[in-house]
Order: structure tokens, then C-alpha cells, then sequence
């Protein structure tokens, strides 16, 4: 099955005589570049090509591989720095000009390392697909199922315990129809096709951040999906960093998608020197990166949201909490607009295809809390927070308006914040969640019954702050009663003690919820305490310089143990 390149435009190459199905893997021309077929007329295949295609004529060779595009899965994955069609990354070079060779076609896992594998069944057990056929230690503590492949039930006729390559047989299985089927720890999957689960189920667990604008006012649940959208350096990279960072997630997947290559840079340096809060772990030891940076070819842009969600849904099958970062959703739709020009397909709105919406749908559709395939009921969640870069921070752009209508938490950046320094920049009035209602259980029983009131006065608090002020831009602040300076004062300490937290702050940078829940209440008690000053017998210019103020404002940077018991003091001091 070849064919020969009639045109060439940009990432596009048309070929023709291929007798190609959609979504072919190919391999182009002289170098046998790398390329999917993506449009079909007639006898023309339509290609979009991962690789640069400078240099390629008319009249070389196109052969179909006759398969889609697939990841490789399997132990090795973790710590690994991929390409966006799952080719290693081994040098930080790769991505500041330094790239794969053209048509190189390296394999994404290690032949040669070998993996003790200890079987979790025994010769003449009865298996179905996703069943855990036994277990491989990764890394120092991280714990990699070998399942039952997809497709697959029958039994075990012989299975191996000791150390294998991938791509060694470690079990044999004869299927219902009396087939053998040979099974290694190398699994293989296309991307474009989700992995199969038994059942959704409802995200009802919180995915915990650390940020306290995130937990408290707008939760995104484990399962869930989110976005963030921002103009220009509103802290969308630093926001899905310190995510990856900080989630509360047995694995995480970061796909730098079209963004700088020095941000992926300062990513791969980071991340190695970074440990776990949760485990006190290396970060690496549970992180897969995934670089398709602005200046590597656009095709394998729109290639490597679905390697990454693959890779992410193979893990979330053995039953671990999975979470999806990408950077940025926006210029993924632009490398998907870009090809859709090139194969001169009808424009939709801003002249992205009209199947943006569709696409989008499909990458967010594949979070979810699920029960996973196998017989032992284990449960696994996949989380996807997508960055969208609106051109001028303009959130009604398509882009935007498509995914906010396909996700549960909107996490909006505003430029004015960001611009007076206010990190992160989330807005509090623009921002939703449509998790609260899962999670309340959740809160009530591991925060406090009182957590939703709490977070209510917050919220009562901010909003009134709001329609304060834009009086006050009339009158002048002096003009206002006294009530109301009174609510702009504890307004302006909620904002600095407790939405603002600089990401980069060795001890508020991760946030417990311990933490969160005593700012609130000292935060709220000192509104309270000053709400009264008159019973008090304090004047209004006393109670606006009051010194607690300022210990209240330092709380943030005591360690543990010195920040509880001095929040008692203070909670003492205001009795
Ligand atoms: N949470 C944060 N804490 C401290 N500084 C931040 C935070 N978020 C953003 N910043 C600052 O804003 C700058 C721009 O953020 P960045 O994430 O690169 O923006 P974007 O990706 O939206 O263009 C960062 O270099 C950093 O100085
Ligand atoms: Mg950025």
C-alpha cells in the first residue's frame, strides 16, 4: 500500500493511489517522515505530516502502515519526557532547537530495561480484560498493574514471575475460542479512541490544590475538568505548574502544547528538584511530560493532547487518581484551524473549524471518576485542566466559549489582577464551580459541618465589597459610612491574607486545608470584632489601624508549627 505525493502545503501533503482509511498511520517520503491520514477524496489521501516537510517533492513515496496512530504502554512511562507523537525526549536541547531527527522512529519505552514482574493470578485462573495480571515496581514506590489487555478473557495457561524486557511474554492466556494470546507488559492503544471503563461515576471526591481560591471558593473535583482561561500573563503556565505541583494525584501528565520552548525548559529543570507534598516523593517519580513546543511541527500539536490523554487513561485503569494539565488548549485549536485552512475546509467562527466544538468535547469527555474494567471493582478518576489562551483576554472567543460549556470549573484569570500583582489572578466573581453540589458530603464530613456557611460569609462579604465600591468610585471612600469602610477593610484582608498566595513561597505556596479553614476564621472573626467596635468601645479610626491586623496579616508565612498556635492567640486576644 504506497503512494506517491502529488502536493505539498505546509504540514499537508496530498498523496494519491494510497487506498488509505482515515486516521492511517503513513510514513512520507524519502526521509518516511511521519504522518496521519487526515481527509479522503476520491483516490487523494490527505496527510498531515508530525514532521517538517521542507525538503519533500512531488513524486516520493508514501507507504501506509496500514494502523492509526498509537501510544506505547507499559513500565518505563514514568519520568519520561515525550515528543507529541510519544518519541523520547532525552535532552533538554530538544526543546530550544535541537530536534529528533526527521523520520526517526525510536521507541517510545526502553527494550532493554528489565522489570521484576510478580503475577497477582496463577496458571488455570479464569481472566477477564483489565483484570490485574500482576504488578511491577516503578521508580522507588509507585506500583504499575499489568492488566489484562482490552479484548481479552480466557485462561491462564502459564504465567512468569522474575525480571523481563516489555516486550517478553510474561503470560499466556487462552482465550474463550481457544486461541493463545501471548501477553507482555507492552500494551499498545490509539490515541484517538478512548479506553473502554465499565461505568462513569460521579466525581464526588476533591481534587486538593494547596490554593486556597481554588479549594475553598471554586473546587474542582477529582474526575473533573477545568479551565483556565487568561490573556497574557495572567498565570495561566505558573497556575497548571503549580497543579501539577501540588494536586493530590497518583500521576500527572503535563502536555506543553504550542507554548514556548523555554517555559517546557524551566518545567523539565523544575520538576526534578521539586518533591511531592503529599509523599515527600521527587515530583518525576509521578510525572510523564509531554513537549510539542511552539516552534516543533503543528501536526504533532494536534496529536499530543490524545497521547497524552491515552497515557493518562492507562493509568487511571489500574485504579489511581490521574490528573491531565495542558498548556495551552488554545493553541492546540490553532494548529487544528491551521490544518483545517490547508485542507481548505469551510471556516466557522474566527476561522476555526467547524468541529472545534466537537473535538473539544471529545478530549474533556475522556475525564471522568469510573470504575475501571476488571473484575475487582477498583475505581480510578481522570482529571483535565486545559489552559486557554484568549486572544486580548477576550473570554468570548470560541476557543473559551466552547470549552467553558464543556467543563465543570471555570478558573478565570484577570488581567487587572495579574496587573496589580494579585496571584493568582482568579476572579472571584467571573469563576465558577459546578462541583459544589458532589462535594458538599465531602467537606461536611472531613472539613466541617460549618464549611458552607463559612464560605458563604466569604462570598456575601466579597459580593458586597463589590457593589461598595462602585459606589465609592462616585463618592470617595470618606463619603461612606462607617458599616460599610468596615467591609472593605475585612474585604481587603480576605484578598491579601487569603485569596493572594505567591506560588513560588516555600510554605504558603501549598496551602492545607487545615491552613485555609483557620485564615477563614480569624479572617471572619476580626470582621466580626470590628463590625462591633462600638460595643467595644473602640474608635472607627482604632478598629482600621488595629494591630491585630497586621499579626493576622503574617499568619501566612508561620510554618505549622508556630502558625496554630498563634492563630489561638489571636483567636484568644479577639474574645
Ligand atoms: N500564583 C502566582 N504566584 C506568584 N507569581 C505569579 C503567580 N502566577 C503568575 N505569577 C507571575 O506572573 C508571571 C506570568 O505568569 P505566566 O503563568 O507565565 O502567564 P501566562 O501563562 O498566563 O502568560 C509569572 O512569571 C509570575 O511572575
Ligand atoms: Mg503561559
Amino acid at each position: 500500500m504506497s503512494g506517491k505525493i502529488i502536493r505539498v502545503n505546509g504540514p499537508i501533503v496530498v498523496a494519491k493511489g494510497l487506498l488509505a482509511k482515515m486516521y492511517d498511520l503513513v510514513r512520507v517520503g524519502e526521509d518516511a517522515l511521519w504522518g496521519e491520514v487526515v481527509k479522503i477524496e476520491e483516490d487523494l489521501s490527505f496527510i498531515q505530516v508530525y514532521e517538517d516537510t521542507l525538503g519533500l517533492s512531488v513524486g516520493e513515496e508514501v507507504i501506509n502502515t496500514g494502523s492509526p496512530l498509537n501510544v506505547e504502554l507499559g513500565p518505563g512511562l514514568i519520568s519520561s519526557i515525550f515528543d507529541g507523537i510519544q518519541r523520547p525526549l532525552p535532552l533538554l536541547e530538544s526543546l530550544s532547537g535541537f530536534f529528533i531527527p526527521k523520520g526517526v522512529s525510536s521507541f517510545s519505552l526502553s527494550r532493554e530495561k528489565r522489570w521484576r514482574f510478580l503475577p497477582q493470578v496463577k496458571s488455570g485462573d479464569t481472566v477477564t480484560e483489565g483484570d490485574i495480571l500482576g504488578k511491577v515496581k516503578e521508580k522507588d514506590t509507585f506500583i504499575h498493574y499489568i492488566l489484562v489487555p482490552v479484548g481479552i478473557s480466557g485462561k491462564v495457561l502459564d504465567i512468569q514471575e522474575g525480571e523481563f524486557s516489555i516486550q517478553d511474554t510474561i503470560a499466556t492466556i487462552e482465550s474463550e475460542d481457544k486461541n493463545l494470546v501471548p501477553v507482555t507488559m507492552l500494551q499498545r492503544w490509539p490515541v484517538r479512541l478512548p479506553r473502554p471503563i465499565r461505568e462513569k461515576l460521579t466525581p464526588d471526591l476533591p481534587l486538593i490544590t494547596g490554593q486556597r481560591v481554588l479549594d475553598s471558593l471554586f473546587p474542582l473535583a477529582k474526575g473533573g475538568t477545568a479551565i483556565i482561561p487568561g490573556g497574557f500573563g495572567t498565570g495561566k503556565t505558573v497556575l497548571e505548574q503549580t497543579l501539577a505541583k501540588f494536586s493530590n494525584c497518583d500521576i500527572i501528565i503535563y502536555v506543553g502544547c504550542g507554548e514556548r520552548g523555554n517555559e517546557m525548559t524551566s518545567v523539565l529543570h523544575e520538576f526534578p528538584k521539586i518533591s511531592d507534598p503529599y509523599t515527600q516523593k521527587p515530583l518525576m517519580d509521578k510525572a510523564i511530560l509531554i513537549a510539542n513546543t511552539s516552534n516543533m511541527p503543528v501536526a504533532a500539536r494536534e496529536a499530543s493532547v490524545y497521547v497524552g490523554v491515552t497515557i493518562a487513561e492507562y493509568f487511571r485503569d489500574m485504579g489511581y487518581d490521574v490528573a491531565l494539565m495542558a498548556d495551552s488548549t488554545s493553541r492546540w485549536a490553532e494548529a487544528l484551524r491551521e490544518i483545517s485552512s490547508r485542507l481548505e475546509e469551510m471556516p466557522a467562527e474566527e476561522g476555526y473549524p467547524p468541529y472545534l466544538a466537537t473535538r473539544l468535547s471529545q478530549f474533556y469527555e475522556r475525564a471522568g471518576k469510573v470504575k475501571c474494567l476488571g473484575r475487582d471493582g477498583r475505581q480510578g478518576t481522570l482529571t483535565i485542566i486545559g489552559a486557554v489562551s484568549p486572544p486580548g483576554g477576550d473570554f468570548s472567543e470560541p476557543v473559551t466559549q466552547a470549552s467553558l460549556r464543556l467543563t465543570g470549573v471555570f478558573w478565570a484569570l484577570d488581567t487587572s489582577l495579574a496587573y496589580r500583582r494579585h496571584f493568582p489572578a482568579i476572579n472571584w466573581s467571573q469563576s465558577f464551580t459546578l462541583y459544589q453540589e458532589n462535594l458538599r458530603k465531602w467537606f461536611k464530613e472531613n472539613i466541617s459541618s460549618d464549611w458552607e456557611l463559612l464560605l458563604g460569609k466569604v462570598r456575601e462579604l466579597l459580593q458586597k465589597e463589590e457593589d461598595i465600591q462602585r459606589v465609592a468610585q462616585v463618592v470617595g471612600i470618606e463619603a461612606l459610612p462607617e458599616q460599610e469602610r468596615i467591609i472593605l477593610e475585612s474585604c481587603g484582608m480576605i484578598r491579601e491574607v487569603f485569596l493572594i498566595q505567591n506560588a513560588f513561597d516555600p510554605i504558603d505556596g501549598f496551602c492545607t486545608f487545615k491552613r485555609q479553614k483557620k485564615l477563614l476564621e480569624i479572617i471572619l472573626n476580626f470582621h466580626e470584632f470590628s463590625w462591633n467596635y462600638k460595643e467595644k468601645n473602640l474608635s472607627f479610626e482604632e478598629i482600621i489601624n488595629h494591630p491585630l491586623k497586621e499579626e493576622i496579616a503574617r499568619l501566612k508565612e508561620l510554618k505549622d508549627e508556630d502558625f496554630f498556635s498563634k492563630v489561638e492567640e489571636l483567636e484568644k486576644k479577639l474574645e
